[in-house]
């Protein structure tokens, strides 16, 4: 596509956007130090960036005065939030005054449960409007908000809770899912209930999202609306260095256990408010939604910070595609008058399967800019939601980042990058990719290798919970010089990125991110099963769906694939649900006892020859039983 046939008019022109990069790349400190400027500081930075100390590392502000009171005077009566409710006559606005006014409240309630500065707040809640309001009311008084995905299962909420060390969790009686009720309270309950011991759980505030009633601890649960009621509105927001936590957000990466990942304030912020700014053309009256939860970093991101800290209107959809009918986003769309329009490619091929008559029905000519994040978006889907959805006439960001990097990293820019279907691109100004061959060296030109960044960004995570070691260790010691994504990519004769996946051992199932060793850790507590063995094999819609090898400890009982799922369900979620199961008699191994994972991905999507030299294994006769296996069960 071209950019002359876009009839839109974006911000930025190709000039503009070079002008950019080159002033990123020629003066970083001055450029980060102007970029700097779009927020309100209290106390203004004296420099952009320390190596020791980190962005903006002597600023001091609030990120929720820099969302919301900052923009009262100009904007107080324009809308901050749009709630579209699971039913459709169900419409929430709230203003920058009221979002204010009700972030104070909920901060101020907080504040009477004894939460201070640094303490840790968890959120489990289905996508209403009190989840960004609990956010930005823990950034009002300096307290880290730590979200938890409504799909986890409750031993992965205790894990987390645990980790974190979280004081107050916000949770809802019930989500709604169509004409489902998923129980928050009641998995939180649970959650509690497993390792009383290794949470510091005080108090549990309870949003009625319906009407439905559950259990509630006297001394422990609280519906939270007459606390709300009953709260001042007015709460002096806490004044924070720059580089203390706003949040965690738990993230799957090669070892079993998930890391909170921790983002800074100021550096955080700069990254959300740049981004959202350059990469979605942010403009005056645009209403922005962003369909990730806000348990992910998309909806941290996205959801949250980048559009309020820019003064835009966000969008929050408490629905599914589907429900009650095909058509419902695009009626979100069209009711809306949605501008910025920022989803997933699993969502879009599950839209695409529904018929292109469907959203054919709609008027979706509000829209001037369509996203995509998560994962590696095919042609064919690209193209699908380029035209039928963008009817040929959006921008069309495929955007490339993880919850480590804050923000968008590598994406088009509209108006100035011309896009290829199917390919990130190009890196932001002031982002420099590399691409290392598997000794760690850089390879010029067009290439494929390990995706990994040249020097810091102000996005940029700033630890690990508790665990700055393994910081370094996972993203900074495994290529010398250079931050570790974990992705692979091929640059092209212009220039382009094309992102190819997973290098490491995280499988990407619609968009989240699970570690093999995750899995592989709740097998391990299931006593029929010796070992296993998780990989992520191509999936239609889900992008990757899993595959397991499970090898029993001794007679495989009657029901080891029921057990098997259950304890994979129960320990890390139903997102994690593997597509098969197989059960095996062992796995390939090398002579020190290491599992084979790339024969054991090869033999799981299909493949029956190609296995190159076998004789360095401990075990060579087992590939083929194992192929058999696989074979017989397609
Ligand atoms: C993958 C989500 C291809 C990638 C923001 C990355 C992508 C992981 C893209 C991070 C994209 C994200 N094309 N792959 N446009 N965007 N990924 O932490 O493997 O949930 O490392 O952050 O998703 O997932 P995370």
């Amino acid at each position: 596509m071209s950019l002359s046939s876009h009839p839109h008019t974006f911000r930025l022109s190709p000039a503009d956007y070079n002008a950019l990069t080159t002033n990123a790349a020629a003066q970083p400190e001055l450029y980060w130090e102007r970029e700097g400027r779009r927020l309100t500081w209290t106390a203004e930075p004296s420099a952009a960036y320390c190596k020791e100390k980190g962005w903006f590392a002597d600023g001091a502000l609030n990120a929720s005065v820099n969302c919301l009171d900052r923009h009262l005077e100009k904007r107080g009566n324009q809308n901050a939030l749009i709630w579209q409710a699971e039913d459709t006559g169900n419409v929430l606005r709230l203003t920058y005054k009221a979002l204010h006014e009700r972030v104070c409240r909920m901060a101020n309630v907080l504040r009477s449960l004894g939460v201070k500065i640094g303490d840790r707040v968890a959120i489990h809640l289905p996508s209403v409007p009190e989840g960004p309001i609990a956010m930005l009311a823990c950034a009002r008084i300096g307290a880290i908000h730590v979200v938890l995905f409504g799909g986890f299962s409750p031993e992965a909420i205790a894990d987390r809770l645990a980790d974190s060390g979280a004081v107050v969790a916000v949770t809802a009686n019930v989500g709604r899912r169509g004409a489902k009720r998923i129980p928050f309270k009641t998995t939180l309950d649970a959650a509690l209930a497993l390792h009383p011991d290794a949470h510091s759980i005080r108090h549990v505030l309870v949003v009625s999202v319906t009407e439905d009633d559950v259990s509630m601890d006297a001394g422990r649960d609280q519906w939270l609306s007459p606390l709300l009621d009953a709260a001042s509105s007015d709460c002096t927001p806490q004044h924070m260095p720059s580089c203390a936590p706003l949040f965690l957000l738990y993230t799957s990466g090669s070892t079993g256990k998930p890391k909170g990942i921790v983002h800074g304030t100021g550096g955080y912020l700069v990254w959300a408010s740049y981004t959202h700014d350059l990469v979605f053309d942010h403009q005056d009256g645009d209403i922005f939604w962003c369909t990730a939860d806000i348990g992910w970093i998309t909806g941290h991101t996205y959801g949250v910070y980048g559009p309020l800290l820019n003064g835009g209107t966000v969008l929050l959809f408490e629905g599914m595609p589907s429900h009650p009918s095909p058509g419902r986003w695009w009626n979100v769309i069209q009711d809306h008058k949605v501008t910025t329009f920022y989803t997933s490619p699993t969502a879009i091929r599950a839209l695409m399967r529904e018929g292109d008559d469907v959203v054919q029905r709609y008027d979706l000519s509000s829209l001037r800019v369509l996203g995509t994040v998560g994962e590696p978006i095919s042609q064919e889907a690209w193209s699908w939601f380029n035209n039928h959805v963008g009817g040929g006439r959006c921008a069309f960001v495929d955007t490339w980042w993880q919850t480590e990097s804050g923000g968008i990293m590598i994406s088009p820019v509209p108006g100035a990058v011309t896009e290829k279907p199917a390919s990130a691109t190009l890196p932001l100004p002031g982002i420099h990719p590399v691409l290392l061959d598997e000794q760690g060296v850089p390879k010029a030109g067009a290439t494929e290798g390990v995706l990994c960044l040249r020097g810091s960004w102000p996005g940029r995570a700033i630890s690990i919970w508790k665990d700055a070691t393994l910081f370094e260790r996972t993203y900074l010691q495994p290529y010398p010089g250079f931050y570790f994504t974990g992705d692979g990519a091929r640059r092209d004769e212009d220039g382009y990125y094309w992102i190819t996946g997973r290098v490491d051992d995280v499988i990407n199932v619609s968009g989240h991110r699970i570690g093999s060793a995750e899995i592989e850790d709740a097998l391990a507590t299931e006593p029929t099963i010796a070992e296993s063995a998780a990989i992520g094999v191509p999936h239609d819609l889900k992008g990757q769906g899993i595959v397991v090898y499970v090898v029993p400890r001794a007679e495989a009982p009657e029901d080891l694939h029921i057990r098997a799922v259950k304890a994979i369900t129960s320990k890390v979620g139903r997102y994690a649900a593997p597509e098969h199961i197989h059960i095996v008699p062992d796995l390939p191994k090398t002579r020190s006892g290491k599992n084979v994972r790339r024969l054991l991905r090869k033999i799981a999507c299909g493949e029956t020859e190609g296995f190159g030299d076998l004789s360095t294994l401990a075990n060579p006769e087992i590939v083929v039983a194992l192929v058999e296996l696989v074979q017989s069960t397609k």
